[in-house]
């Protein structure tokens, strides 16, 4: 089975106006809620293509009860642990002429239901695979690792689409695939990567350390796949992009759906970059009728 791990799931209310007033009464003209997260955008992704995941995490408070009845409703596996206190957050994401977002911060993590999700985590086989996506807050800081070395010591694959040291923490357990976009490898790097021969130079320091597969998306340019031994890149097909949030959650489904097809990495990698720019043309994330016309 595959688990992916939402670590700050959020309700994302997305209000749109004629444009936003600092300091002033605004209205929206219509609104909708969506559940969001990472590790939630990939599963449900990964169901739109006809793959089985579960929903791995932490809610909390209404909000949390709505994100569960609402993948519930969808049809998505879910084990989410209810932290009791607090509330799961709400992003508020104001679109306008242009687009501004203000992202919760979400509820504390508190140490036993961090040992709740290990504990869990434990249970899984070398059959299994995992997906570590998004942020990690402050509470629940070295999660990653944690979780990193039990998938190491129980030989289950597992990829990384975080940035920073919640990325660079895992190298050292060997994660099968990463998957920073280039704006977080020039982060970890701290130096503007801008050609595919630097993107594939520093993914190969990358996989130095630890790493056994990395694919970094560049957005409209599509994505660099650096294995120990070759690279590819792939462009990505042009089109009237709409919407690029999710674009990068789902290539990583779009990966993850083809490879557990077919075990056949650069095959997996052409189907997760057209995934991507499905997303990217789609108003929310890629539909399953647009994903049925993947031909790779
Ligand atoms: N404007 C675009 N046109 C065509 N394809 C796109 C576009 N933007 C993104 N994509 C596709 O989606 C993939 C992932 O995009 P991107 O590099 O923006 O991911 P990301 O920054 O990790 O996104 P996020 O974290 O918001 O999900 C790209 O490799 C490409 O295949
Ligand atoms: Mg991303």
């Amino acid at each position: 089975m595959i688990y992916t791990v939402t670590v700050n799931p959020s309700l994302d209310y997305i209000m749109y106006t004629d444009g936003i007033r600092e300091g002033l009464v605004n209205r929206s003209k219509n609104e909708k809620i969506v559940t969001g997260g990472k590790g939630i955008n990939v599963s449900c992704v990964l169901s739109e293509l006809g793959t089985e995941s579960v929903i791995l995490g932490f809610t909390a408070g209404f909000t949390g009860e709505y994100i569960r009845a609402d993948l519930t409703q969808k049809g998505l596996l879910h084990e989410l642990i209810d932290l009791g206190n607090g509330m799961s957050r709400i992003n508020v994401k104001l679109k306008g002429d242009k687009e501004t977002e203000i992202n919760g911060q979400g509820p504390e993590i508190s140490r036993e239901s961090v040992d709740i999700l290990i504990e869990r985590v434990k249970k899984l086989c070398s059959e299994d695979f995992l997906v570590l996506s998004g942020s990690v807050p402050i509470s629940a800081k070295n999660l990653y690792v944690k979780l990193a070395q039990i998938a190491k010591d129980n030989k289950v694959p597992f990829l990384v689409d975080a940035t920073g040291e919640a990325l660079t923490s895992t190298l050292m357990y060997n994660p099968f695939m990463i998957k920073p976009n280039i704006h977080e490898l020039s982060e970890i790097f701290k130096k503007k990567i801008e050609t595919v021969d630097d993107v594939v130079l520093y993914s190969r320091k990358l996989i130095k350390q630890g790493a056994e597969n990395v694919i970094v998306s560049m957005g409209d340019r599509g994505a660099v796949l650096v294995t120990q031994s070759e690279y590819f890149y792939k462009e990505a097909r042009k089109g009237n992009a709409i919407n690029t949030t999710g674009a990068g959650d789902s290539l990583v489904a779009g990966f993850i759906h083809s490879f557990h097809k077919d075990r056949d990495i650069k095959k997996a990698f052409m189907f997760g970059v057209e995934t991507g720019t499905i997303a990217a043309f789609s108003e929310g994330l890629p539909q399953r009728v647009d994903l049925k016309k993947i031909r790779v």
